[in-house]
């Protein structure tokens, strides 16, 4: 497969074309963000770990029949994937209240949600990802009502999943926010799963373990990220 121009770079990851229209390279890369972009750092091996992670998560995924866009994990810091057209909103399960649900609500931080709760975000930095429902997706165009049903479904199912997961690694699943697209007018898992994009809780001690601990300069992130991975036995 060769690497050709980059097509899209962006907080954290820089999509290339290949010599083959129906696949491109992810590169993950050092940067990481917080605040829309607002903050952004050079963190030392947090694109190999991501790389890596990503690519154990989402083998799970696939294991349990949910096609994603993963296609192979090909060096420290690229895969290949699938070229999907991408549906322009975010996927967001709680399982405990933490981040804009506390800030949007005055939930306290913490509070087990049962039934876990979905949320759609239009991925918009310059709007600072606002919530939206289904009647702005539907009427903006940006999915049909049969691909918001599965993206629900879809999202919900991959929560059961990771929460079991991240529990026999002794984590708690607080929330997580997948992309979704469409290939071959199929609708298929995107972009990432990775400490950057979920919030992962010690199961005893609740100590942050992603991303956070950036947003929040509680320093660590990296050996963090390091710890979370070897306790799901993701090879570094
Ligand atoms: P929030 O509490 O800021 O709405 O975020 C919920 C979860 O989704 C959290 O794990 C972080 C993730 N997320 C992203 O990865 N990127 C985003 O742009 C947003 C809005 C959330
Ligand atoms: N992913 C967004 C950003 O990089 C939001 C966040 O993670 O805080 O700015």
């Amino acid at each position: 497969m060769q690497k050709q121009q980059e097509l899209y770079r962006g907080k954290a990851k820089t999509v290339f074309t290949t010599n083959d229209a129906d696949k491109l390279i992810l590169e993950f890369r050092n940067d990481t963000s917080a605040f829309d972009g607002e903050i952004i750092e050079q963190l030392d091996r947090k694109g190999e770990i991501n790389n890596k992670f990503n690519h154990f998560i989402m083998q799970k995924i696939e294991a349990e029949g949910i096609e994603t866009q993963l296609i192979e994990r090909l060096s420290d810091t690229e895969s290949l994937v699938k070229k999907l057209d991408m549906i322009p909103v975010e996927c967001v399960v709680r399982n405990f209240a933490a981040g804009s649900m506390c800030k949007r609500l005055g939930i306290e931080e913490g509070k087990a949600l049962s039934p876990s709760t979905f949320e759609f975000f239009l991925k918009n930095d310059a709007l600072h990802d606002p919530m939206v429902n289904d009647f702005h997706i539907l009427v903006f165009g940006w999915a049909t009502q049969a691909q918001i049903d599965e993206m629900k479904s879809i999202t919900l199912k991959i929560n059961q999943i990771l929460k079991q997961l991240f529990d026999q690694a002794g984590m708690l699943l607080v929330d997580f926010k997948l992309e979704f697209g469409v290939f071959e007018g199929r609708l298929v898992l995107g972009d990432e799963f990775s400490p950057d994009g979920c919030r992962l809780w010690d199961k005893e001690t609740r100590k942050k373990m992603d991303k956070d601990r950036f947003r929040q300069g509680l320093g660590s992130v990296v050996e963090t990220y390091i710890e979370v991975a070897q306790r799901l036995g993701v090879k570094l």
